[in-house]
């Protein structure tokens, strides 16, 4: 849907089995994207039972409640997927890649990959699915970290487009590249992300902008609300079309120099979060589980929220207005 294979350029690596280690959130959403195409065997392994089919069923049935897709495609998807508690299971020594969606824990994701290396092929490529940890860290130990890449897939995993592509200094370009040409082939932005720096490309950026958020709040600038109105209401709109760099082209990059040159020092730089998120934080206001965040949430309130978000990201995607 965003990238076709051809912009990639086609290996010969011949991926059919996916072993996607780990069945919780993540590990759900990455199966039911890998079930849009009939190339894949998928298996979720997990180390308790975890029933996968009803959670992936209701996402793929509120895509058909859109139009996107029909019961005979949710079925044809959901026969592509299979679990298995079993840690000798052939699915493992099988696999052509795995995708590791366990706790974000570094010991834990150590040896994970120390057992898969132990039981799965050599020529099997190895993926972390961690939000910020270092796959250089990660993959330390293994003997063949030439055949290691993170992919840093986004929540909801079978809705949002992007998933970085994470060199170490050690992964392969031909690696690589297949993650690449098959992250497209089920329908993913991939995007390479050539160091691997915390907090890749993307959360970089969306942090930076998260501080000075908090910040503009902490100052008495503007409430909570007035924030996230301000962002919605203006260049959040058109960011999908039209993100920085582009507009930074678009506007000048004289005016955009002159407006570094007054703004950038009145802006927050601060390299430890802020008091307001500590204290907040301390006083157990955590956001919608608690009712009270940097703003105050009902239950309803949180459930319509999550809600109108995949709703949004529906209609954005698949232009479709049903439902
Ligand atoms: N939730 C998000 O928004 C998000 C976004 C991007 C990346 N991630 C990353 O994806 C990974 C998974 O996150 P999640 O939200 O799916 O977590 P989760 O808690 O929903 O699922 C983790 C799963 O790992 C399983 N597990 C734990 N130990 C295991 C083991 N030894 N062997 C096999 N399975 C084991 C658990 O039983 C659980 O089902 C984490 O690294 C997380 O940082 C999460």
């Amino acid at each position: 849907m965003f990238l076709s294979t051809a912009d990639i350029g086609a290996t010969d690596m011949d991926i059919k089995n996916v072993l996607i280690f780990g069945a919780g959130l993540m590990g759900k959403g990455i199966a039911l994207v890998f079930s849009s195409c009939e190339d894949f065997n998928i298996t979720l392994y997990d180390i308790r039972e975890v029933d996968i089919h009803t959670p992936i069923r209701d996402n793929m049935e509120q895509l058909r409640q859109y139009g996107v897709l029909n019961e005979d495609e949710i079925e044809r998807r959901l026969s592509r997927i299979r679990f298995t508690a079993d840690e000798n299971d052939p699915a493992i020594r099988n696999a052509d890649i795995v995708i590791e969606c366990v706790f974000e824990d570094m010991k834990l994701k150590r040896d994970t990959f120390a057992l898969l290396e132990s039981k799965c092929r050599d020529d099997a490529i190895f993926c972390t699915n961690t939000s910020v940890m270092s796959p250089t860290e990660i993959s330390a130990d293994l003997r063949r970290k030439e055949r290691f890449v993170g992919t840093h897939f986004w929540n909801p995993a079978h809705l949002i487009p992007l998933v970085e592509v994470v060199k170490t200094e050690h992964t392969s370009a031909e690696v690589a590249d297949t993650v690449m040409e098959i992250l497209a082939r089920v329908g993913k932005k991939p995007v390479l992300c050539r160091k691997d720096v915390p907090g890749f490309i993307a959360n970089r950026m969306q942090h930076a902008l998260w501080r000075e958020a908090i910040s503009i709040v902490e100052n008495g600038i503007a409430d909570a609300r007035t924030v996230d109105d301000a962002v919605k209401y203006s260049f959040g709109l058109r960011l999908p079309q039209l993100a920085p760099l582009e507009n930074a082209d678009m506007v000048g990059l004289d005016l955009t120099l002159n407006i570094h040159k007054y703004i950038l020092q009145h802006l927050e730089d601060s390299h430890k979060p802020s008091l307001l998120l500590v204290e907040a934080v301390s006083r157990g206001e955590l956001g919608f589980k608690t009712g009270k965040g940097l703003q105050d949430w009902t239950k309803e309130q949180a459930e319509k929220s999550r809600k109108e978000l995949n709703d949004y990201l529906i209609r954005m995607l698949y232009g479709n207005n049903q439902a």
